[in-house]
Formats: structure tokens, C-alpha cells, sequence
């Protein structure tokens, strides 16, 4: 099959001819349809990540059609529609058994390894070992991956728009409906209006938050969040709190949320949140050994601050209800597509990224 590997960091990806072993037990073979181009990639593409590793084959937000299955899979049937998870759900698992996170412990170790849970791969080239990247390997016309990791939606989701519920819109969507759980009437600030802002723009609006701020730098994205159901929009930049201070009496919202990945923002969006019971949920990824600024006071009167990973969704379980709720016209995804690419233009759509033109490209497979 085709694939686009990480060869070297710094350096495009190289579109080739790989092997994919067949599915073993517990594994499931997916021919790719669509899959989103997100920051992660290219982060890993850089060589930034301390932790990434090459050759690899890169990807995550993949959706695709279930082609053939392994030995005792239960979960997924040849034919099915299929959204990859880059966070699998056991369902057995300490914290799949608790409601209070998605963070599944199953195959954690040999994932961030860029392996298959059994600790080998299915990727090769004429008998090199080539890793899987994030468990997923979606810039690919196939690709192996746990049945654990697979959500299988309706197949009446397009492809090209459930791929985006496989990272960054199940992130926003999550993080202001699982991880802060925003209550009705409520008011929101959100930091970023990247996929992921945006998505928590959406969320909070689905929650029936009263008033939702948004901001950023760029009036375009601005735009794209009063679409999303923002009910105000700011430039961001160093007087950002006290503006958001003076728009809520003095006080800070009740619900913050950072989709940036600076720590300064973080530090904004922790600050703008209300005495009392402000809660910023913080989903930015920062770069590594960067550290939170905050003064402790503000916590003692009563902010709190928390982390969400993939919003807190579980994915077999959630993903195939936000893409519902898409279908059912209550998440709008298209303004949200920006460019459709074919394979071979994946290091286009790393550049599309680094000019911000534009929120998600999303490959297609013919
Ligand atoms: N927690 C998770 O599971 C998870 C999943 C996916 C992505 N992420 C992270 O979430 C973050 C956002 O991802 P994205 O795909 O939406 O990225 P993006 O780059 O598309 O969006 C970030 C936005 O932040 C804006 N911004 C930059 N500086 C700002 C400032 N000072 N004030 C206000 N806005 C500012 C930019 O203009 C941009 O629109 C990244 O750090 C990404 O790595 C986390
Ligand atoms: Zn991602
Ligand atoms: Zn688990």
C-alpha cells in the first residue's frame, strides 16, 4: 500500500510503496477514506517531540471502512464505518470502569513506543521495521490498528467530515461538555479559535451557555467562532483579562478554556476565570518543559484549573454520539474543512497549517 513515512525530522514526509501485515488477534484491517491534517503530526514531523521516532508512518484523525478483522474481534465487523482513536477505550480498564476520565491504560506503553499492543508492528519495507505513529498510521491507504481503538459510527457520516471527531473538534467538544461540564446559562471564554477553540466554542453552545467569548488573534478564525455560536469576539493580547473582567462585572467567567498551547494564554485563561467557582480547562498541549505561571491566591479564592485529553471523551462510546449530533445539524463541520488533498500532498498540508490557511485539510483516498 501507499503510505507517507517520517524518514528523517525537519524533512517532508516521503509518499511510498510500504507492507502492512495482515490483522492478528484482537486487530482490525481499515482502508482509510479521509483523514484530518493536525499540529501533532507536524510536530512530530519536526522533530520537536522528544519522544517521536522514525521511520514511521504519521497520521491520526483517520476514518475509514472496516476491511478485514483478527481472531476473536468482537467489536467491529468487516463493512462498518470506523473513526480511529488515538485514546482506545478497553472498557476494563481501572479508568474505563470509572466515569471520571478516558484515559485507558491498556496499550499505553507499547502506543507511545509505536508499537501494535503485542510490542511489533504490521509496517514494514522490504524488512525494515517501520513504527506506527500514535497507534493510528492514517496517511496510509490501510492500516492495522486494536480493536479497542476503533468507534464505529453510522455510515450515513461522511467520511471526510467524521474524520475531524478522530482529534481536534472531539477535543473542544469535549472539554467544555465532559471535562468542565458547562452548565446551562453560564458564561464561557474561550482562548484559540484553531479546531479545537472552535469546538469548544460548539460545546459550550450545545450546553446552553449564555454568553460565550472568544478569542483570538486572527479576525478570520473570530469570524468562524460567532459560527460556531460565540456571542462575542476579542483580539487577543495583553489586556485581554481586563477586558474580560470588565465585560463580566468585575467578576471573570464562570467556565475558561485554552486551545493555544502557550503558556501565557493559559495563565490569561486562568485568570480571567471567576472568583469563587471559575473553572479554566486548559487543552493546549505546551512545548516541552515549559510550566504554568499562576499566582496561588487565585486559587485560594476559589479557581480551579484542570487538564483534558481528548475532552474527556470516551471514544467508542462518545465519538459515535458527536457525529450523531452532527448529522442531526447541531455541530456544524463544514466551515471547519478547509482544503481536501490527496495523499501525496501531505507535506502541502503541513504548510497550509504553518500559514494558517484555513482550520483543518483533510486527505482523501480515491
Ligand atoms: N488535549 C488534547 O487532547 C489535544 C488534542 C488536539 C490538539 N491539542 C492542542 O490544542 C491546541 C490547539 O489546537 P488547534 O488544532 O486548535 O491549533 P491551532 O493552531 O489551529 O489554533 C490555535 C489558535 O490559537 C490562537 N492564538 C495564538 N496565540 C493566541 C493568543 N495570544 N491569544 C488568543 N489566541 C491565540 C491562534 O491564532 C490559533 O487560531 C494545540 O496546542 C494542540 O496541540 C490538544
Ligand atoms: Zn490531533
Ligand atoms: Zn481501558
Amino acid at each position: 500500500m501507499r503510505a507517507a513515512v517520517l524518514e528523517e525530522f525537519g524533512q517532508p514526509l516521503v509518499v511510498q510503496q510500504v507492507d502492512l501485515e495482515e490483522p492478528r488477534a484482537g486487530e482490525v484491517l481499515v482502508r482509510l477514506e479521509a483523514c484530518g491534517v493536525c499540529h501533532t503530526d507536524m510536530y512530530t514531523a519536526s522533530g520537536a517531540d522528544p519522544s517521536g521516532y522514525a521511520p514511521a508512518v504519521l497520521g491520526h484523525e483517520g476514518c475509514g471502512i472496516v476491511e478485514r478483522v483478527g481472531e476473536g474481534v468482537m467489536l467491529v465487523r468487516p463493512g462498518d464505518r470506523v473513526v480511529t482513536l488515538f485514546s482506545p477505550q478497553c472498557g476494563e480498564c481501572v479508568h474505563c470502569l470509572s466515569p471520571r476520565t478516558n484515559l485507558c491504560m491498556a496499550i499505553r506503553e507499547e502506543q507511545n513506543k509505536g508499537h501494535l499492543p503485542d510490542g511489533t508492528t504490521r509496517l514494514a519495507r522490504g524488512g525494515e521495521e517501520i513504527r506506527h505513529f500514535m497507534g493510528t498510521s492514517t496517511f496510509a491507504e490501510y492500516t492495522v490498528m486494536p480493536e479497542i481503538a476503533l468507534a464505529v459510527v453510522t455510515p450515513d457520516a461522511p467520511a471526510d467530515r467524521a474524520c475531524v471527531f478522530a482529534c481536534g473538534l472531539s477535543t473542544g467538544l469535549g472539554a467544555a461538555m465532559n471535562t468542565a461540564g458547562v452548565e446551562p446559562g453560564s458564561t464561557c471564554v474561550v482562548f484559540g479559535a484553531g479546531l479545537v477553540g472552535l469546538g469548544a466554542v460548539a460545546g459550550c453552545r450545545l450546553q446552553g451557555a449564555e454568553r460565550i467569548v472568544c478569542v483570538d488573534l486572527s479576525q478570520e478564525r473570530l469570524d468562524l467562532a460567532t459560527g460556531q455560536g460565540a456571542t462575542d469576539v476579542l483580539e487577543g493580547g495583553a489586556g485581554t483579562v481586563e477586558r474580560i473582567l470588565e465585560m463580566t462585572g468585575g467578576f471573570g467567567a464562570d467556565y475558561t478554556f485554552e486551545a493555544t498551547g502557550n503558556v501565557n494564554v493559559m495563565r490569561q485563561a486562568v485568570e480571567a476565570a471567576r472568583m469563587g467557582w471559575g473553572l479554566c480547562t486548559v487543552a493546549g498541549v505546551a512545548g516541552k518543559g515549559e510550566t504554568l505561571d499562576i499566582v496561588p491566591r487565585l486559587l485560594i479564592t476559589g479557581r480551579r484549573v484542570a487538564g483534558s485529553s481528548f475532552g474527556g471523551v470516551k471514544g467508542r462510546d462518545q465519538v459515535p454520539q458527536l457525529v450523531e449530533r452532527y448529522l442531526n445539524g447541531e455541530i456544524d463541520v463544514d466551515p471547519l474543512i478547509s482544503h481536501k488533498l490527496e495523499l501525496d500532498e501531505v507535506n502541502r498540508g503541513f504548510e497550509l497549517m504553518e500559514a494558517q490557511d484555513g482550520i483543518r485539510s483533510v486527505i482523501t483516498f480515491a
